[in-house]
């Protein structure tokens, strides 16, 4: 067994891929699932094709199913995501994080970083349900993660997309160093998952960065295999090309959770999409 500097999560909602991960090296520590990948679960597809869509319950049930079978699989977590789209209060978010931490013993409930998701989130991890905080796509949301979920006896996810960031052109590998740079002076309570992982050379960067977790699709994981499982040189260096730089800003974490700039056009359009896909599912 090699040791790795991170743990590895899958990134899908198909369980099959993450057996297959699991064959492939010999253990995975975990796996991330949000309402587009659930989406595109194989027998998701396969009743949608038909025309068959769930109810609402159905659909909640089906969720619940996919996670419960991946949840042995894994060795340590496994994060299930709430609905949010932009009228989702506080308080609808906590309900059904209350319900979905309930599914499997190795749950993490994914919620929005917004005011409506910290302000849960807040609340959750003092009752103990552990949280990632998705949808994170600056510093400054992630020390208002860490401020709001101060104090949490379990450790807390923060969820950085790397790839969105690449996708409109800024250096999203740069936030995830920044953000890992910021909790260094911290206390020890949040865990940084690299996320919306989609080169290799991501993932290579996350590794040598010693990102907490890396979460990655199976074609990534895949590639990796085909690599056999190879680690980057010391000497390696990520090439950003032309992604813009963005900047390490020197954030006190110290302060009260509202008072740091949580509002990121991304994160708004992220909600969206997720919310879309997941009433598509719904008749
Ligand atoms: C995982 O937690 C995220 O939901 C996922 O990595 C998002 O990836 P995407 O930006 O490719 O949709």
């Amino acid at each position: 067994m090699i040791t790795l500097p991170s743990k590895i999560f899958i990134d899908g909602g198909d369980p099959a891929e993450t057996r297959e991960a699991k064959k492939l090296l010999g253990s995975i520590d975990g796996q991330t699932t949000n309402p587009t990948l659930i989406s595109r679960n194989p027998d998701v597809r396969a009743r949608l094709s038909k025309g068959e869509k769930y109810t609402e319950q159905e659909a909640y049930g089906m969720y619940r199913s996919v996670v419960s079978e991946i949840s042995p699989i894994v060795e340590w977590s496994v994060s299930i995501e709430t609905y949010a789209d932009k009228n989702t209060t506080a308080d609808a978010m906590y309900v059904q994080a209350k319900q979905m931490f309930t599914w499997i013993p190795n749950a993490w409930i994914k919620l929005p970083t917004t005011k409506a998701g910290l302000t849960a989130a807040e609340r959750l991890v003092k009752e103990g349900v552990r949280v990632n905080m998705t949808l994170c796509f600056s510093q400054s949301q992630a020390a208002a993660v860490y401020a709001a979920t101060r104090g949490t006896k379990e450790p807390c996810f923060v969820s950085p997309f790397v790839g969105r960031l690449d996708d409109r052109g800024e250096d999203g590998m740069q936030l995830i160093a920044n953000i890992l740079k910021m909790y260094r002076k911290g206390d020890g309570h949040m865990k940084v998952v690299s996320a919306s992982v989609r080169t290799y050379n991501h993932f290579l960067y996350s590794l040598a960065l010693k990102c907490d977790i890396i979460t990655i699709p199976f074609k990534i994981f895949n590639e990796w295999a085909g690599k056999k499982f190879e680690l980057p040189e010391k000497n390696w260096v990520y090439d950003p090309g032309k992604l813009k730089p963005i900047p390490y800003k020197n954030l006190a974490l110290n302060k009260p959770w509202t008072s740091y700039d949580i509002q990121h056009d991304l994160t708004d359009i992220g909600i969206e999409k997720f919310a879309y896909d997941w009433n598509n599912l719904v008749k």
